[in-house]
């Protein structure tokens, strides 16, 4: 009878850390074939990025991107593309799709967020977002009731995931101190700029990478380095890129407008960048430098990337 009451306590708890690990945290993996899986369902690994796009030239692009087989698409409030977005899933099968969206800075306070998301929801005509991620930290709003805030919208079901992004390894420890398990980190990352810092963070946290500018805004088909490279492997430098990423295990969100390019960078699977040329690219993007977000910039915030811990969402 011990013995029973033993193993069922023992059932129940493993059955409440599945239900927490597949509603909390993203189980995610990049297979070789270069597709990924999240949460047990597969997704092309290859993402597909929505900005600068906007009304019948979005429609367009994420159309054609959805035809190619592209199924996790990223948006933000900022972008201002919902709904052409929108049009899409739904035309195509809401449920199809992995919808990444983002909160800016002077949104995320309790009551902004609920109204972002809400505006959100409408816009894209849909009922949730796979993932909610901060755009970019704001470190005058306390962490703890923007990560409060996003948990009761998860368990709510409005959110499936929550995430971070353009912050630096400092932001992640302290919002991870919150105790509400991030799932995902968004960043700048492409082989002419790495925070392996953060990675290996993310890696160690099992936080997976999402890479934004994965061919760093086109700067990428120009690069000698990698031209050459991508000459040696028969593939263009932008899929050397996107290959670079998925080895290092995270997804690549690149944009574009041009089918030929989408389906381009999806061609991907059919090679393996060797031991050798990937610390060669480390080496280069472990040096590089990101994009700033500056006062002259005119966002009406600066990016938080040189703050230490205690400046990130000051302790109260
Ligand atoms: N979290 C953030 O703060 C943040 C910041 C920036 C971006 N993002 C996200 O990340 C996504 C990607 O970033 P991004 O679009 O700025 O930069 P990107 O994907 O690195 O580069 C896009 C540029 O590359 C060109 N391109 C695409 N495929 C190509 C190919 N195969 N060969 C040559 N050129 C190619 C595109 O032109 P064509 O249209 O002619 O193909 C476009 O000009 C965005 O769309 C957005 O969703 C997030």
């Amino acid at each position: 009878m011990i013995k029973f009451m033993k193993l069922r306590k023992l059932g129940l708890l493993f059955l409440i850390m599945i239900f927490c690990f597949e509603v909390n945290v993203v189980a995610f993996e990049v297979s070789v074939n270069g597709s990924c899986q999240i949460d047990g369902v597969e997704y092309p690994g290859v993402g597909f990025g929505t900005y600068p796009l906007q009304d019948e030239i979005c429609e367009q692009a994420v159309m054609d991107a959805a035809n190619l087989g592209y199924r996790i698409i990223d948006t933000a409030t900022f972008y201002e593309n919902f709904i052409p977005i929108g049009k899409v899933l739904n035309l195509m099968g809401r449920q199809k799709f992995y919808v990444i969206s983002k909160v800016w800075p002077d949104a995320q306070t309790p009551t902004l967020m609920v109204e972002d998301l809400k505006r959100t929801l409408n816009q894209l005509e849909t009922t949730y977002l796979d993932a909610y991620l901060l755009h970019w930290p704001n470190s005058t709003i306390p962490i703890e009731d923007t990560l409060q805030t996003m948990e009761e919208l998860r368990s709510a079901g409005l959110v499936r995931h929550i995430g971070l992004s353009n912050v630096n390894i400092n932001h992640l420890k302290r919002a991870l101190e919150v105790g509400i398990p991030i799932s995902w980190v968004q960043i700048e990352l492409h082989p002419l700029f790495c925070d392996f810092t953060l990675l290996k963070y993310c890696q160690e946290n099992e936080i997976t990478v999402q890479a934004w500018a994965p061919l760093g805004r086109g700067r990428i088909s120009d690069d000698i380095f990698l031209v050459n490279l991508g000459i040696k492997y028969g593939k263009s430098a932008s899929q050397v890129a996107i290959k670079w990423i998925l080895q290092h295990g995270c997804i690549p969100l690149p944009g574009s407008k041009n089918k030929k390019h989408m389906q381009k960078n999806l061609e991907v699977n059919d090679f393996t960048i060797s031991a050798a040329d990937m610390k060669e690219i480390d080496e280069r993007a472990g040096i590089g430098k990101r994009e700033r977000i500056t006062e002259d910039i005119g966002l009406g915030f600066t990016d938080e990337f040189d703050f230490s811990y205690e400046a990130c969402w000051p302790k109260q």
